[in-house]
């Protein structure tokens, strides 16, 4: 067994403008990069501007990371870091501009080399340091290695072949007031869905069982909120970061399985959210595991049985259809690699059945 969980993270209210100093030890000119303007609303970017003001650390903005982050994007970032003589990067945000700072992060180190070195197998990550702070409660991205990427010259959207770590994590739960119901839905699904698919996986062992299960029982704290019938509290938001930042970490050992290489295609074609697309798929995944596995992941996250999940992901969804045809090019285009996680025989009947799980 093993557990490498490189990030030094934070969890707390305030934590960017309490880690001020760590914030600085780490580079002399940043460059901050996020996406649209809730980074804006949730007070997350004036921290980090005010800590780097107060701090003497110039930096650079760039504030246009688009949802399912681009390799161009990431090209443009390195291009105006360069430019500006960053030499490390911030990222704030959801998943989209967490990942993107870390792919930036090695093509700025690697300022010579072209948009194929992303997808240079082989290479170790020779990154200049990466500070993630998350808006949203899903990505788990602070505390992971993963940078998925969309690349439109290929058409597809999947991991680059590097583990980059992020230096530093800060995550700040207050940032989490400001999402709309629907986004923290999405994203909540998505933490969900990491810490099913690291308890049923085949890779999984106590290590990354003791941090899914935490985080299982931080998330089943939540469904009143995620229902919409109640309120959150400052408490709820924090036990939401947690139950993401607990996600990420076990993922972070295991991977992600079927669910999540079957969700790249309905966001690529039909633009599901990430987590709304990933949570289609499980129900299908659970009910092929063995039965007391599948009995524990549903009971640790507040859940009956397998209906009293589907009927709530129906809600939480908006009671989401998927066009059969987009059903059958993701299981054509399911990664090997997602399906070798699964702990049990999947063919292609089996996997047929998982992505139709819903549809039935
Ligand atoms: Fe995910």
């Amino acid at each position: 067994m093993k557990f490498y969980m490189p990030v030094k993270l934070y969890q707390e209210e305030n934590c960017v403008r309490n880690h001020a100093a760590e914030i600085a030890s780490l580079g002399t000119r940043a460059v901050i990069i996020t996406g649209g303007s809730s980074s804006r609303k949730n007070g997350s970017l004036s921290d980090v501007e005010t800590v780097l003001e107060g701090s003497g650390i110039p930096f650079t903005l760039f504030d246009s990371v688009e949802q399912n982050p681009s390799t161009d994007t990431v090209m443009k970032i390195r291009d105006q870091a360069l430019d500006f003589g960053a030499d490390f990067c911030i990222g704030v945000g959801g998943g989209s501009s967490l990942d993107a700072a870390k792919a930036a992060a090695l093509m700025i180190k690697n300022r010579d080399r072209n948009i194929d070195y992303l997808y240079e197998k082989g290479n170790p990550a020779d990154i200049v340091p990466v500070i993630e702070v998350p808006t949203t409660c899903g990505t788990g991205s602070e505390v992971t290695a993963v940078s998925v990427l969309t690349n439109h010259r290929t058409n597809t959207k999947g991991s680059i072949p590097y583990k980059i770590f992020p230096a530093l994590g800060l995550a700040d739960p207050r940032y989490l007031r400001s999402l709309p119901l629907s986004v923290l839905r999405n994203t909540a699904v998505d933490a969900l869905a990491h810490l099913w698919e690291s308890l049923i996986n085949a890779q999984a062992d106590r290590y990354s069982d003791m941090t899914a299960e935490a985080g299982l029982k931080a998330w089943a704290l939540n469904r009143d909120i995620l229902s919409g019938e109640v309120r959150a509290s400052d408490k709820d938001f924090s036990n939401l970061m947690t139950a993401s930042v607990l996600g990420g970490m076990s993922i972070a050992q295991v991977g992600t399985s079927i669910p999540h290489g079957l969700s790249y295609a309905l966001t690529l074609n039909a633009g599901i959210p990430h987590g709304r697309a990933c949570g289609f798929f499980e129900a299908g995944y659970l009910s092929h595991a063995d039965k007391e596995l599948c009995n524990r992941a549903l009971s640790l996250a507040g859940f009956k049985d397998l209906d009293d999940w589907r009927e709530f992901y129906s809600e939480v969804s908006d009671q989401l259809t998927v066009d059969d045809d987009l059903l059958c090019r993701a299981v054509d285009e399911l990664p090997e690699s997602k399906m070798a996680l699964a702990p049990y025989k999947c063919d292609k009947k089996i996997l047929s059945e998982i992505a139709r799980d819903l549809s039935r």
